[in-house]
């Protein structure tokens, strides 16, 4: 509204001209390849480009203009491709802009070929330009302004030489305009077509005459000509009612035609499409004409009437034209247009989902590479490596890129139908890909993996597999029969063997195999090599420490036969090294005792787990490696058994780790192990059971619909979690870094008191002074450190990092990924921030609205963005956050007393 100028300030306008000086608040004036600033005529100042791009070249040449020459600088981008953008910042504008673009060409490359090329402003494609046809060529968009940056890019068209451009600038438009009559057209942006100053033949008007300097062309060469009256009757009009205020200079001349005549502009429009129109009026004679007016044939307004020294408008959409024919027709006295504006309608396509975006990003790091991977991945043309349906990435392509290992941040890209990443040098197991819900393809041909992992099974759409030439050992889990999708599964040149899942065998599905140890879906032709490496009953070696009694045991589970030696020996050595390293103590004494004597955990047979499970009946949830039963000791105590499921038995140096951890870990906020079980092909851990259920399962499962935490319990919660990670990374000895804190590994027992549990990703830090870990980055998507997955190193602020994420979701009651709602909301983190740091407790999740006390929601909104803080540096340490939280839990206890609740 404090753009809108009434006639007084207008004249002042009108003053200023004389006097050279006016407001220029938010114009930015782009001269592109120049190397300084400088002042022009209508005392506008105009910067170098330097600032707003770093691609292309720049050269200044003369040309001659009317009487003299000028020099142009210009800048040009030879053999390029893909985007070629400026940065515009609108961050300080008003919501609506004018981007206005020169483009110069004038042979300055002495070969004489115009190029063409095509223009877009953030998502939209707005126009080709082609200086064949016209040169100099001027652009002029109207930008609806959503972000504080506006990307400005020209995209090369092959074979039609190097895209050009000479000047760029932005000027702020009044609030509201140029939306009448578009209100049902949401997320536009208008292209200029015409912008006359009917009646006016004596050159273009604009600023200052315009404060916002738009253009006003003159009233002539337009189809057919006809002679006009020029009237300089200056009235005062009342433009209140006009959002776009026209400049009264520009409303004060007119076409007027004699009564009974038809006046016609003829305006051909260079592409089919939709266009908007705004005609003018104001009653600058001393009668009130009125007529009508037709578009291309069609009456759209009847015995419209101007009232003296009043201006109004008529606002028009046509669609689908590709000429236009404005005309007013007499019906009394003298009918007449003041000044009119056309402009294409164009889309804004929507951008892509901010967690796509982000996610994207981070894989760009982890290539080491720039790809030139800025703003939208797939408008105005997609990225390199990348594929789009609308608004979605389809396709990612990054073979013969040095990956490594697939990040967790594959997971976040929950559209993806095709992932090719053969030739990535990956290792390992295939992992984080589980999320990946509309995968299609998947190539991993040409790595060095070595393990199925459990992620496959859950790719339900997926078509094609291609996992040839890796070094894939044991033997085909079962699981892969349950893609039903899946026709073909390439296997060819890895080290597998034994028998195929039947499951695998049918008609629909082509299993290549060649190249492999020994596979096929025959039994009998693999006899000699067994498909089970057996195992016999676990031996146990225990070391002890002599000098220090906490850490009294150590135990290496031993087992004969089969690869799994190699890892229990692996991990033994490196296990052994790191706890020498740390306690600086010999381990002299060697015995060989039986393990059930050992620490306070319980071996069980798998006979008594079958019968306490009866016979794995009630599965209450599924943790990192496996499914969880319900179970009853023979006692009667209820328990949670904890089964691994991959069959290829790796990563028993996880179940090592969890044992031998939760061994030694007793405290109240955390989830204790009554015992394990190690027998044959099984790796079995059993849990105190918590009845209670999980967090998540409170805040979003059947048990969220019958009543909902309050925020005192929420806090309880959290204070709770929070001291069991204290201990975890202050209290145990080693240090434990969790690595998948997250709401479903955050248990209740009956009395609502939470405990943390799940420490199967848990890694100890080996020495009292070292301060991260290098390790294969493991974690659950939405709750992973961004720094973590691009630096690989592991600290305790990455726990932090995710508990930060569990705090928001206690504050807003949703899910850290939704692909539900708005791109901006699909990542809590990124959403909830700015709103947070607002302290705009709007997005506080609905059933606690009325019920908290803001200095409490503020406490811990505070310490969960502080938690989330990109830079780890930045995060608190785990005592900080319980302080803080102990303290919003205080604050929310006297708030409920005060109010008479009993907490
Ligand atoms: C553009 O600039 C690059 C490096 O500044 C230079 O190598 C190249 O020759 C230039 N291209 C033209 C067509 O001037
Ligand atoms: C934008 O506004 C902020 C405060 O509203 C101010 O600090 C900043 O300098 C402004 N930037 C520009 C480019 O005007
Ligand atoms: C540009 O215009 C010229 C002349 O009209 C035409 O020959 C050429 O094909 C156009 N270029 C493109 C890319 O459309
Ligand atoms: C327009 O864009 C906004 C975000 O910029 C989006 O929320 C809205 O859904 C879009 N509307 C339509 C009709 O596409
Ligand atoms: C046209 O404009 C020029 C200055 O731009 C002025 O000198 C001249 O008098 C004007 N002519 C008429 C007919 O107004
Ligand atoms: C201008 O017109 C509006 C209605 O369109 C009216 O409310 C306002 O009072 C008028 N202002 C003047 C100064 O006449
Ligand atoms: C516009 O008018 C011209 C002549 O005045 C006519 O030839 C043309 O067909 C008209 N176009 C439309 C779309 O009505
Ligand atoms: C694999 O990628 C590397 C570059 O990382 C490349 O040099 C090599 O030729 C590629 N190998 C194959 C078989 O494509």
């Amino acid at each position: 509204m404090a753009l809108r100028c009434s006639w007084f300030s207008l004249t002042l306008f009108c003053g200023c001209l004389v006097v050279g000086f006016c407001d220029q608040a938010g114009f930015l004036s782009i001269s592109c390849g120049g190397t300084g600033s400088f002042v022009d005529s209508y005392n506008i100042q105009w910067v170098s480009d330097d600032e707003y791009i770093s691609s292309g070249n720049t050269t200044r040449f003369e040309y001659p203009d009317g009487t003299s020459s000028s020099s142009v600088p210009l800048r040009f981008f030879p053999e390029s491709q893909g985007r070629n953008c400026f940065r515009l910042p609108v961050k300080n504008l008003s919501a609506l802009v004018l981007v206005r673009a020169q483009f110069v060409y004038k042979n300055y490359d002495g070969l004489e070929k115009p190029p063409a090329f095509t223009v877009s402003l953030a998502t939209a494609v707005t126009a080709m330009v082609n200086l064949s046809i016209k040169d100099p060529w001027t652009e002029e968009f109207i930008w609806p302004v959503s972000k504080d940056t506006l990307p400005f890019c020209l995209l090369a068209i092959p074979h039609a030489g190097s895209p050009v451009i000479s000047s760029l600038e932005v000027r702020p438009l009044p609030q509201g305009a140029y939306q009448t009559g578009l209100e049902d057209l949401p997320n536009k942006s208008l292209r200029k077509s015409y912008r006359i100053n009917s009646g006016y033949t004596n050159g273009s008007l604009q600023y200052p005459v315009d404060p916002f300097d738009r253009i006003w062309d003159p009233d002539q060469g337009y189809i057919p000509f006809r002679v006009s009256s020029q009237f300089d009757i200056l009235l005062s009009f009342n433009l209140s009612s006009l959002w776009e205020i026209p400049p009264v200079a520009v409303l004060q001349t007119a076409r007027v035609v004699a009564r009974k005549d038809v006046l016609t502009y003829n305006l051909p429009l260079d592409t089919l499409g939709d266009y908007y129109i705004i005609l003018y009026f104001a009653g600058i004679l001393p009668v009130s004409p009125s007529f009508d007016v037709l578009i291309n044939g069609d009456v759209k307004e009847s015995e419209y009437t101007i009232t003296t020294s009043e201006a109004s408008a008529l606002y028009l959409a046509e669609k689908g034209i590709t000429n236009l024919n404005i005309t007013i027709k007499s019906t009394k006295f003298y009918p007449q247009i003041n000044a009119l504006e056309v402009y294409k309608i164009v889309d804004i396509p929507p951008e892509a989902s901010s967690t796509t975006v982000s996610a994207l990003q981070v894989i760009e790091q982890f290539t080491g590479l720039d790809l030139r991977w800025q703003d939208d991945p797939c408008s105005p043309i997609p990225w390199d490596h990348i594929k789009c349906e609308g608004n979605q990435v389809a396709s990612l392509d990054l073979s013969d890129f040095n990956l490594r290992l697939i990040s967790p941040t594959f997971g976040d890209l929950l559209d993806l139908k095709i992932l090719d990443l053969h030739n990535t040098s990956l290792s390992g197991e295939i992992q984080n890909l589980g999320s990946l819900q509309h995968l299609e393809k998947l190539n991993l041909s040409f790595n060095q993996l070595s393990s199925f992992g459990s992620d496959l099974e859950e790719l339900v759409s997926l078509q094609v597999l291609d996992l040839q030439n890796n070094k894939l050992q044991g033997i085909v889990p079962d699981s892969l029969g349950e893609l039903e999708n899946l026709h073909l599964l390439n296997l060819e040149n890895n080290k597998l063997q034994g028998t195929l899942p039947q499951s695998l065998n049918r008609e629909s599905l082509d299993v290549r195999t060649s190249g492999n140890l020994c596979l096929s879906f025959s039994t009998m032709s693999c006899n000699n090599v067994s498909s089970y490496p057996s195992i016999e009953a676990p031996q146990v070696t225990i070391l002890t420490n002599r000098k220090h009694s906490r850490h009294r045991l150590a135990v290496i589970l031993g087992a004969a036969g089969g690869a799994l030696v190699a890892v229990f020996v692996a991990s033994l050595v490196v296990f052994l090294y790191v706890r020498k390293r740390r306690s600086e103590v010999t381990y002299t004494m060697r015995a060989a005792i039986d393990m059930r004597n050992w620490n306070t955990a319980r071996v069980f047979s798998y006979k008594e787990i079958k019968a306490a499970t009866n016979s794995f009946k009630e599965v209450i949830g599924r943790g990192s490696f496996g499914s969880v039963y319900l179970g009853k000791l023979s006692d009667g105590k209820l328990v949670a058994v904890k089964v691994r499921f991959d069959k290829s038995q790796l990563g028993a140096d996880s179940f090592i780790n969890e044992v031998y951890l939760l061994s030694q870990i007793r405290h109240q906020n955390l989830v204790c192990l009554e015992g394990f079980c190690h027998e044959s092909k099984q790796h079995i851990l059993v849990y105190e059971y918590l009845p209670g259920g999980s967090l998540s399962d409170h805040l979003y499962g059947p048990n969220s619909q019958k009543f909902s935490l309050s925020w005192g319990r929420r806090l309880k919660i959290a204070v709770d979690a929070a001291k069991g990670l204290d201990y975890l990374h202050n209290g145990s000895q080693p240090r434990i870094i969790h690595r998948d804190v997250k709401c479903s590994n955050i248990l209740l027992d009956g009395q609502m008191n939470a405990k943390v549990c799940d420490f199967g990703l848990s890694k100890q830090v080996p020495q009292a002074d070292a301060t991260h870990i290098t390790t294969v980055v493991k974690g659950t998507a939405g709750y992973l450190d961004p720094e973590y997955y691009s630096t690989q190193q592991l600290t305790e602020k990455s726990d932090i990092y995710s508990f930060g994420v569990v705090l928001l979701e206690l504050i807003c009651g949703r899910e850290p990924l939704s692909h539900s709602g708005t791109p901006d909301s699909f990542n809590l983190v990124l959403w909830a921030k700015p709103y947070l740091q607002a302290g705009a407790f709007e997005i506080v999740d609905d059933s606690l609205k009325g019920t908290f006390e803001v200095e409490s929601m503020r406490k811990a909104a505070q310490i969960a963005i502080r938690s989330v803080e990109r830079d780890a540096s930045r995060r608190p340490n785990i005592a900080e956050v319980l302080a803080e939280l102990k303290e919003a839990y205080g604050i929310q206890l006297s708030y409920l007393a005060s109010l008479g609740h009993s907490g």
